[in-house]
C-alpha cells in the first residue's frame, strides 16, 4: 500500500515543546516576547516551560519509541543555537542538546527532518527590522550554513522555513501570531518576500556547499486547506476558488516550482486593488531583483501541511480596504455537514487531502511530497479513548494510500502533528494535537499515550519496512 522507505513520523517544533525560554544561553525569540504580553495567548499562557523537552528530551525519545516512528520533525530554536541570531555567538550548550537529539534518535533508528525556522525568530533580529528587512535573508542564510555544516553529516532531511503563509499572515496582517502587527494588505507581502529571498538562499547554499557530500534534501513546509466552489455552477465561485488557492498555496508554491515568480493572477489581483483604492507607494507585492536567489527549483520535495478544507464564495469586489482578503476577494466556509474535530476551524474532510495532492501533482510538476503536517485536536474534557480521532485519522491515511495507488502521487511520507499536546499558538494548552497527552498540571508533565497513538503504532508496525531511506 505505501512504498517501500515510506516515512511514518511525527512532528514538533522548538517554541510549543522546549520551554528552557532562557536557559544556558538562549536569547529570547519574538514568541518570548508576544505571548508575555498581556491579552494574546489565551489565559496569558506562554511557551515559558511547555512541554520542558529541552530538559526531559528522553521522555519524548520514549514516546518516539512507543509508536516505532521511521522519522521524526522537530525544529531548532534559533535564538537557542544563535542567542543574537547571527553567527557572532554560539551557544555550545545549544549545540549540544541538538546534538544529543539528533544522536539519539539515530541511535534508535529514528531519522531526523529539522526545521529552521517555526515561527520563533530571534527577538534581536525582529529589533533590526525583522523580516520586513531585506538584510533577513542574509543572516537567515548563515544561520542555515551554521547549521548544515554542524548537523548536516547526520541530519538529510531540512525544511528552511515552516508556513511562511502562516507567518506572514497571522504574523504581519491579522496580528495574532508573533510579532503581532496589522500592517494589512502590505507587510505580509513583503514578509512572504524576504522568506522566500532567505528559503532560496539557503537552498543554494546547501546545493553548491553541502549537497555533494551530505546528500540530504532541502524544502520548505508550504500549509494549503483543500478549497471547492461553494456553487460548482457558479462561475464566480469557481474562479474564486481558483483565486483562492492561487493566493494560499500559489503564492510561495508558483515561484519555487513552476515559474521562478508569483503567479500572475495575483499580481495582477494586487494592482486592480490598488488602483482602484488609489494606494500610492511601490507595488504591494515586491518583485524579484536581478541580485535575488533563483527561487525557481529550490525545493528537492514538497512539503504539505495539511488539516482542512473549504468551500469557497466569489466575495463580490466591493470591500474598500486595504487588506489579503479584498485582494483574493474570496470568502471561505465550512461545510456543515463536515465534522469539526478541536478547533472550529479543523473540519475534517479526508477526501481533500487526496484532491490536494493530486492537485499538486498536475499543478507543480508532480513533485515527491512529504505530508509534513496532519492532525485532529480535542479541546475541553481530556479524552485518552479518542475514538473519533482515531477515525479521522483512519480515513486520512486510507486517502493518501488511495493517493499513491490510484492517482499515482509521489508520496514519500506523512508526519502526525503532533508527537504530543503542547502549546498550541494564540489557543495556548486548551487545544490538544497530541499522539501523547502531557499533563500540564502535573510537576513532571508525564506524558501519556492516546488511543490515537495507539492506533499510529498499529498502523506503523503493520508498514514499517526494514530498509529505510533518508
Ligand atoms: C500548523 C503549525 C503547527 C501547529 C499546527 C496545528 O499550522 O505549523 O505549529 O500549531 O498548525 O494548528
Amino acid at each position: 500500500m505505501f512504498p517501500p522507505g515510506f516515512a511514518w513520523g511525527a512532528s514538533t517544533s522548538a517554541y510549543q515543546i522546549e520551554g528552557g525560554w532562557q536557559a544556558d544561553g538562549k536569547g529570547p525569540s519574538i514568541w518570548d516576547t508576544f505571548s508575555h504580553e498581556k491579552g494574546k495567548v489565551f489565559e496569558d499562557q506562554n511557551g515559558d516551560v511547555a512541554c520542558n523537552s529541552y530538559e526531559l528530551w528522553e521522555k519524548d525519545l520514549e514516546c518516539i519509541q512507543q509508536l516505532g516512528l521511521t522519522h521524526y520533525r522537530l525544529s531548532f530554536s534559533w535564538a537557542r543555537l544563535l542567542p543574537d541570531g547571527t553567527t557572532r555567538t554560539i551557544n555550545q550548550k545549544g549545540v549540544q542538546y541538538y546534538n544529543r537529539v539528533i544522536d539519539d534518535l539515530l541511535a534508535c533508528n529514528v531519522s531526523p527532518m529539522v526545521t529552521l525556522y517555526h515561527y520563533d525568530l530571534p527577538q534581536a533580529l525582529e529589533d533590526l527590522g525583522g523580516w520586513k528587512s531585506p538584510g533577513i535573508a542574509t543572516l537567515f542564510d548563515s544561520y542555515a550554513k551554521f547549521c548544515f555544516q554542524t548537523f548536516g553529516d547526520r541530519v538529510k532531511l531540512w525544511i528552511t522555513i515552516n508556513e511562511p503563509l502562516v507567518c506572514a499572515t497571522l504574523g504581519y496582517e491579522d496580528g495574532i501570531h508573533a510579532p503581532g502587527l496589522e500592517e494589512r494588505g502590505i507587510a505580509a507581502y513583503l514578509v512572504g518576500h524576504n522568506m522566500l529571498r532567505a528559503h532560496a538562499m539557503a537552498w543554494h547554499s546547501y546545493d553548491s556547499d553541502y549537497r555533494a557530500t551530505q546528500k540530504g534534501a532541502v524544502s520548505l513546509a508550504l500549509n494549503s486547506d483543500w478549497l471547492e466552489p461553494l456553487n460548482p455552477d457558479c462561475i464566480e465561485d469557481v474562479a474564486a476558488t481558483e483565486r483562492d488557492l492561487i493566493f494560499t498555496l500559489g503564492w510561495f508554491a508558483w515561484p519555487v516550482f513552476v515559474t521562478g515568480d508569483y503567479p500572475e493572477m495575483m499580481r495582477a489581483a494586487i494592482e486592480h486593488r490598488s488602483k482602484k483604492l488609489g494606494y500610492i507607494g511601490p507595488p504591494r507585492l515586491p518583485s524579484f531583483s536581478k541580485d535575488d536567489p533563483t527561487i525557481l527549483g529550490t525545493a528537492d520535495f514538497f512539503a504539505l501541511n495539511y488539516y482542512t478544507s473549504q468551500k469557497v464564495k466569489a466575495g463580490g469586489d466591493d470591500e474598500q480596504t486595504l487588506c489579503m482578503k479584498s485582494d483574493q476577494d474570496a470568502e471561505e466556509l465550512i461545510d456543515p455537514s463536515w465534522p469539526i474535530c478541536g478547533v472550529s476551524w479543523l473540519a475534517v474532510v479526508p477526501y481533500g487531502l487526496r484532491k490536494l495532492l493530486k492537485y499538486i501533482k498536475d499543478t507543480f510538476n508532480d513533485p515527491t511530497v512529504y505530508i509534513t503536517e496532519n492532525g485532529f485536536s480535542q479541546m475541553g474534557p481530556l479524552q485518552l479513548e479518542d475514538v473519533q480521532r482515531c477515525e479521522f485519522f483512519n480515513s486520512t491515511i486510507l486517502e493518501v494510500a488511495k493517493a499513491i495507488q490510484e492517482d499515482g502521487v509521489k508520496v514519500r511520507g506523512y508526519f502526525v502533528w503532533s508527537l504530543m499536546d503542547n502549546f498550541e499558538w494564540s489557543f495556548g494548552f486548551s487545544v490538544r494535537f497530541g499522539l501523547f497527552n502531557v499533563d500540564f498540571s502535573d510537576a513532571k508533565l508525564s506524558r501519556t499515550i492516546y488511543q490515537l497513538g495507539q492506533e499510529y503504532a498499529k498502523i506503523i508496525s503493520e508498514h514499517r519496512n526494514s530498509g529505510q531511506t533518508q
